[in-house]
């Protein structure tokens, strides 16, 4: 089920701040560092998941997004600017700045969405395409979170 988007006329919901306000893509640009992923709660894509918004090497917004729980235990994974590395608190969890798995438990990747830029809005989407990210952990092109 996805809710009607507030965005209008994009594919996706809009990705949402801590007040549960659409996030501006301008404001949000203005404020982060290339390479940075933003912490976006309120959504209902993948089960009302928090979900990572990707700012590429050229400060946009990557056309992915990455959920951010653990898929060991299912803690909300904080980002390492400085490591540029997802760290899971909970139990030691490392994954890349893809949400590629570098470290366990956690068995797999953090799941991907997909993300686009629309009215000044970033639209989260199912990701159903294959997965990019390959590590020494776990590279498989069948997107386990899409069955
Ligand atoms: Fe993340 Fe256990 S919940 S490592």
């Amino acid at each position: 089920f996805l809710p009607p988007s507030t965005a209008g006329g994009g594919e996706g919901v809009a990705a949402k701040d801590k007040e549960g306000k659409d996030i501006s893509v301008s404001k949000l640009l203005a404020a982060v560092t290339p390479g940075e992923r933003v912490l976006t709660l309120g959504l209902d894509v993948n089960g009302g998941d928090a979900t990572y918004i990707v700012i590429n090497d050229q400060k946009e917004v990557a056309n992915f997004g990455i959920n951010a729980v653990c898929t060991h235990l299912g803690c909300v994974v904080p980002w390492d600017n400085g490591a540029k590395q997802f760290k899971c608190p909970c139990h030691g969890s490392v994954y890349n700045a893809d949400g590629g798995l570098e470290r366990g438990p956690a068995p797999q990747p953090l799941a991907l969405v997909k993300t686009t830029v629309s009215e000044d809005k970033v639209l989260i989407a199912p990701w159903t395409e294959q997965d990019f990210r390959c590590t020494d952990l776990w590279c498989n092109k069948d997107p386990y979170w899409a069955k």
